[in-house]
């Protein structure tokens, strides 16, 4: 099954290469055959007359706020380079999962990718603090710890070495429990249920101390894992929620708030340093203008978007008992702490952050 993914997301990325061949760009045309291999990499320098034509894969819809954020910033990226270069976006994993839309961009052969902080932590442990349940006490203090922490600069360039670099930050709102079949309310309603999460092992310990058990796997799966059994439901924000219409399968939203996880916008390391100075500079302010326009985009969109649910056939439960939920995971976290310099560093920063 994971095989198959993989073949067809490489296929799409062929096919693409394909399409975008003939878009007057002439320096990132990956060629069929080159896909996989070195030659694979997007050339550094863009043509002298023409576009560079960078690609950057989304696993969700075009409502999500960090895509409309990425065609906003897409347009006064050209802009603002007098058409050197130019951002196409495909969102909807038809670049693969996004597992696989980081590994195309640690190897070249796409440019770029908002990826869960689940993936750069496969390769830096420093991401792994941000995998930790209430480990932030909301949306706006992790931004604020990620914009102001020295930290930061470590754990941002740590990635460099395995071909891409965090162009930046991005909001991914605060996620919750939906299931099929009942509500949560507090911790002891996980018992025994299968839960779907994202692919990092610490997901999989949050899930163990939570009562149920972690089914991980990507976006693209959910809703057929949730409608045909395999899992009783999954955790994501409101907003993945209601635009990827988990609400049709999965039916009880319980509001445990858990985890403050966020997405990054990554960039292949190569061509990101082949930018001239100007260049570099212009896209380094729209990478920090996105990470707030996100924030706001979100903010806006929330609570419009669960007042549209029809409650006579959806359940939100907000009255769930968090602490019986933070109580569980203490044990986790601090052994992970524990167990680790890198995410122990982060963690520490983020203490000497609050004081
Ligand atoms: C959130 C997050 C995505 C991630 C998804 C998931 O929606 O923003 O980046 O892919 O959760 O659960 O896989």
């Amino acid at each position: 099954m994971r095989k198959m993914k993989r073949f067809l997301a490489l296929s799409a990325a062929v096919m693409l290469a394909a399409a975008t061949a003939g878009c007057g760009n002439s320096a990132s045309t990956p060629a069929a055959a080159a896909v996989g291999s070195s030659e694979a990499k997007t050339e550094a320098k863009p043509a002298a007359a023409g576009t560079q034509v960078w690609r950057m894969a989304f696993n969700q819809t075009e409502e999500h706020p960090q895509y409309k954020m990425m065609e906003e910033f897409s347009k006064a990226f050209k802009e603002r380079t007098d058409g050197r270069y130019e951002i196409k976006l495909f969102p909807n994993e038809t670049l693969g999962s996004q597992r696989e839309t980081m590994e195309q961009v640690q190897s070249g052969v796409i440019e770029m990718s908002i990826v869960n902080n689940t993936h750069p932590g496969s390769v830096s442990d420093y991401f792994k603090a941000f995998d930790m349940p209430f480990v932030f006490e909301n949306v706006e203090e992790a931004i604020a710890f990620v914009k102001t922490s020295p930290v930061m600069d470590t754990v941002k360039t740590d990635t460099q070495q395995y071909g891409f670099r965090i162009a930046t930050y991005l909001p991914a709102g605060t996620r919750s429990m939906f299931t099929a079949k009942q509500p949560i309310k507090s911790v002891a309603d996980m018992k025994g249920l299968k839960i779907r999460t994202m692919e990092s092992d610490v997901y999989v310990s949050m899930m163990d101390a939570f009562g149920g058990s972690a089914t991980p796997m990507s976006m693209g799966e959910i809703y057929t894992a949730i409608q045909s059994g395999v899992v009783d439901g999954a955790e994501n924000n409101e907003i993945t929620y209601v635009n990827s219409k988990f609400y049709e399968v999965a039916p009880y939203w319980s509001q445990t708030n858990h985890l403050i996880v966020p997405d990054w916008l990554i960039i292949n390391a190569d061509v990101y340093n082949s930018l001239s100075d100007e260049d570099r500079a212009v896209f380094d302010e729209l990478c920090e203008e996105g990470l707030d326009k996100v924030h706001v985009l979100w903010n806006n969109k929330v609570d419009e978007l669960m007042a549209s649910l029809d409650t006579s056939k959806v359940t939100i439960t907000t009255d769930v008992d968090a602490r019986s939920f933070m109580a569980a995971i203490a044990p986790v976290n601090e052994k992970l702490v524990a167990s680790n310099p890198k995410i122990k560093e982060v963690y520490d920063a983020l203490q000497e952050f609050r004081k």
